[in-house]
């Protein structure tokens, strides 16, 4: 069904309009009454639950950042079977973001490219959303990725993220600093540890007792990565989100001249998939065994999430493939879930003499 409507509705629309359209369902499943009946069918199996930073998610596999950049939509998403949505990037102030088009599709590769910039109604005007949302006892847990605003200085970076903390970090049952997005310019810059160490100090001291965690580009060298997980060990972070969408352009089918013409930005989709899985690997060696670690970079299927879990993630987060997959994708990756288990039990129980 999702199929035919993608390649005869969606696929014609302009990727950022048809974004907004299925968005305003989502959105609006909750008000609608419709939430709990979806539900029925998508509620995630009870053996899928996971604990983790303190919290009970009801299912490895959430939203990634960007998809709900104001946390418009995240109790419809739950409704979807998603055990977490992260909203944001926010910032400090509010911005338009970049001009459009900024978001493009490469259906054969099934991946996206975006340049977006961090277009949200920044930090204050999310309060009383988020507040209102942190009160619902039925919800899924939401996650509050923050970035710094386009008109603050880099070198001003630390007191912009401090102001975002503040604001909202009461709200959030785990707060990100994002520093890996690439089109914002100078931000990837502060994964650098000098800028790095400074900042997640004071985000520490700003967050209070909500879990912290900070998102790392895939584009990273490998000693980089180690270097950023002795630096979360040290000062006490809660966890790592490996990986934001990357600058390259390898691995893809689309021909030079189609990927030249949309231009720069962040590829994500299956094409990050490989880095993705190895930037987990390195992370998971390299911190403690009770460190948090979420996995995101070209999941798809319930295959995938597990090769995540396997490979040691504590969580996984998607948002490419749900453009191709659909409003059953969450329900489609934990029904799979569960069956793969089975079998996997199964093949692992003693045979009867
Ligand atoms: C259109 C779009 C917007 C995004 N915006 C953000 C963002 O604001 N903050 C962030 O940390 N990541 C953002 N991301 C990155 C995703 O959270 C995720 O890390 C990346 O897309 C890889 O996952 P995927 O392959 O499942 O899409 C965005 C991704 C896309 C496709």
């Amino acid at each position: 069904m999702y199929p035919l409507l993608f390649s005869l509705v969606f696929s014609r629309m302009d990727p950022e309009d048809a974004h907004h359209l299925a968005f305003r369902v989502i959105r609006m499943l909750p008000t609608l009454g419709l939430g709990r009946v979806v539900e029925s069918f998508t509620r995630p199996s009870e053996s899928l639950a996971v604990e983790a930073l303190g919290l009970r998610f009801a299912s490895p596999f959430g939203v990634a950042a960007g998809f709900d950049k104001d946390g418009f939509a995240v109790r419809g998403l739950g409704n979807l079977g998603f055990g977490h949505v992260e909203v944001g990037t926010i910032t400090a102030v509010p911005q338009p973001g970049n001009d459009r088009p900024r978001l493009f599709r490469l259906v054969r590769d099934r991946a996206l490219i975006n340049r977006m910039g961090f277009n949200n109604g920044g930090a204050d005007a999310a309060v009383g959303r988020l507040s209102r949302l942190a009160r619902r006892r039925h919800r899924p847990v939401l996650g509050v990725n923050i970035g710094k605003s386009r008109i603050t200085a880099v070198e001003d970076a630390v007191s912009d993220y401090e102001r975002s903390t503040k604001v909202l970090a009461p709200y959030a049952d785990y707060l990100v600093v994002n520093v890996s997005s690439p089109n914002t310019p100078g931000l990837r810059g502060l994964q650098e540890l000098d800028a790095l160490a400074p900042l997640l100090e004071a985000v520490r001291a700003a967050a209070g007792r909500t879990p912290l965690l900070v998102k790392i580009a895939p584009d990273l060298a490998d000693d980089e990565v180690v270097r950023i997980c002795e630096l979360a060990t040290r000062l006490g972070l809660d966890g790592i989100i490996a990986t934001n969408t990357t600058i390259a352009r390898t691995g893809l089918t689309a021909s030079s001249a189609e990927v030249e013409r949309i231009g720069a930005g962040g590829l994500s989709g299956a094409p990050l998939a490989a880095r993705s899985l190895e930037v987990l690997r390195l992370v998971r060696e390299h911190v403690p065994a009770g460190l948090c670690v979420i996995s995101v970079g070209g999941v798809e299927t319930a295959e995938d999430v597990q090769e995540r879990l396997d490979a040691g993630a504590t969580l996984v987060q998607g948002y490419s493939a749900f453009i191709y997959r659909g409003p059953a994708w969450a329900r489609q990756v934990n029904r799979g879930l569960v069956e793969l288990r089975r079998r996997r039990d199964r093949d692992a129980a003693p045979v009867a003499a």
